[in-house]
């Protein structure tokens, strides 16, 4: 495709027309983390604000949504944010950021995942997304609905704030040209889930994310332009500088392209998924296999999460939750003489999305968690629909559940990874016919089986239905602040784009 007829002039036209927030020229290619470029989310789930709201846009005429997003930057909360008391974040996907103006070649430097979206067949067959989960049948997202190419996420402290906060958002949403197409309510956050189990406590340290001594997982498994777990950059759309005259966007390193900036550099991909969750059947097959193995539901619900609900994991504590003691999250499965699973069940859902130090080549060693760490996600979901016993039914859809999110820089190797390779495996790590528990696919003709290892012989949990039902979901680009100037700014390249193949 021709190179864009673009002048400097019109682009520093556009720069300004971003708002207050313009960021200064980039000077330096320093590799280290500029917290400002950085979009809140990935440092923080917001959780000192506990309401939430997620809005989905179609961008019908790319100069209006490009006039939006400059009329939202300066509301943009970064990692050095100090807005206490709202917040927003702004994500993007592949057909959106088409519609914003993209050039192909900046298109094309996407991962293929995200370029083909969640709702594609060939995704679909991987994440097992077929049948009752398939995208025909979602809520939102699917091949029925409009198409969502903005995803604004907006947090605040109380119901009144993110009542205001959503309106004055909404009060710059153009006359034409986008519309909001989903709106997707959450639950204020509470220290329990629906299923009453602490949430939220396990998450990768990450290197560098936020502060100089922390150590962990390499901070290019997060956000692109930075050294991933095998100290390489993941591909990402490197656009020629002459492309970014007022130097918004960081130069790209050398090694990788000269003379070009880095429109990844500091984004994320952001997987969203909206999973019904069916918590009467949840507990009525507890409270079944509790009668059928002697042990308590609350114990036997444990071993399927692998954790207590207080949080306590059950590696470091087998027989009771360690209550008003804090979690210790810094345990392993084989160094902590759980290689078993007798405390915590192999097949249980956190030791199937994160498996410590149990993977070959030597399970128990830190070469063992290395390559646990290639694998690793952010989580930042919030419940959605009213709380167990809150509701007479006739909340929205009478349906509660999770919007899951998590972010990742590589979707192939870390999202959708975990979902197909752990989750949904029913041969993980040796089982036979036992996908995860709470959030794996079983067949449709018959449930799994959970093995539940004890001493002296183990219970095998039979008929495990699927709790879950997906109801929506997207893959979205959460881009770093400076690449969301330069999608704001930058004036339309390709006219194809707008009247091209793209799902109205
Ligand atoms: C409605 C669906 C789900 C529920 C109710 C659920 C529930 C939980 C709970 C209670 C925990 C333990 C608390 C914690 O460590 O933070 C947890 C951990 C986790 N979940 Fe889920 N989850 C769901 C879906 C998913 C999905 C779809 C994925 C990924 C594909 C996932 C990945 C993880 C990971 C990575 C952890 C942390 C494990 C660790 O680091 O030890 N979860 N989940």
């Amino acid at each position: 495709m021709a190179r864009p007829a673009l002048t400097a002039g019109n682009r520093r036209a556009g720069l300004a027309g971003a708002g207050t927030g313009a960021p200064p020229p980039v000077t330096d290619s320093g590799r280290r983390l500029d917290r400002a470029d950085v979009q809140g989310l990935v440092g923080s789930g917001y959780g000192r604000l506990p309401e939430a709201v997620f809005l989905g846009l179609q961008v019908d005429d790319g100069a209006a949504g490009r006039r939006l997003l400059a009329d939202l930057l300066p509301l943009v909360t970064s990692m050095a944010g100090d807005r206490a008391d709202s917040a927003l974040n702004v994500a993007v996907s592949h057909p959106g950021l088409g519609r914003l103006g993209m050039p192909q070649a900046a298109l094309a430097g996407f991962s293929l995942e995200f370029a083909g979206g969640m709702a594609a067949p060939t995704r679909s067959a991987f994440l097992g997304d077929v049948g009752e989960q398939a995208p025909a049948t979602w809520a939102w997202g699917g091949p029925h609905h409009p198409r969502v190419d903005l995803l604004l996420l907006l947090y605040a402290r109380s119901a009144e704030e993110l009542t205001a906060h959503r309106d004055s958002i909404r009060q710059r949403f153009p006359a034409d040209g986008v519309r909001e197409v989903v709106a997707l309510p959450t639950t204020p956050v509470s220290p329990r889930d629906h299923l009453g189990f602490a949430d939220g406590i396990s998450q990768p340290a990450v290197t560098g994310l936020h502060g100089r001594s922390e150590r962990g997982v390499a901070l290019g498994e997060f956000l692109l332009g930075y050294p991933n777990a095998y100290g390489r950059r993941t591909g990402r759309p490197l656009l020629p500088a002459a492309d970014d005259p007022g130097r918004v966007l960081p130069p790209a390193p050398r090694a990788d392209a000269p003379d070009s900036v880095d429109l990844g550099r500091d984004g994320s991909y952001l997987v969203v998924r909206t999973l019904a969750v069916d918590v009467d059947a949840f507990w009525s097959h507890v409270h079944r296999w509790a009668a059928r193995t002697g042990l308590p539901p609350e114990q036997v619900a444990a071993k399927m999460v692998g954790r207590w609900p207080d949080g306590t994991s059950l590696t470091v504590s087998r027989d009771h939750p360690l209550g008003d003691e804090p979690v210790d999250n810094d345990f392993r499965y084989h160094r902590d003489g759980d290689a078993a699973g007798l405390g915590c069940p192999i097949a249980a859902h956190v030791r199937r999305a994160n498996p410590r130090d149990s993977l070959d080549p030597r399970p128990g060693s830190d070469a063992s968690v290395r390559v646990n760490d290639r694998h690793r996600l952010i989580r930042r979901g919030r419940q959605y629909g009213p709380p167990p016993g809150t509701s007479d039914g006739t909340g929205p859809d009478g349906e509660r559940g999770l919007h899951f999110l998590c972010l990742n820089a590589n979707l192939s190797r870390q999202f959708e990874f975990v979902q197909h390779t752990w989750m949904d495996n029913p041969a993980f790590a040796g089982l036979h016919g036992s996908p995860d528990p709470i959030a794996g696919h079983h067949p449709p003709d018959g449930g799994g089986v959970f093995p539940l290892p004890a001493d002296p012989v183990r219970h095998r949990l039979l008929d495990l239905p699927r709790f879950l039902r997906l109801r929506g979901g997207g893959y979205f680009f959460l881009p770093g602040v400076r690449a969301l100037h330069h999608l704001a700014s930058h004036p339309a390249h390709q006219s194809s784009v707008r009247d091209g193949k793209d799902r109205p």
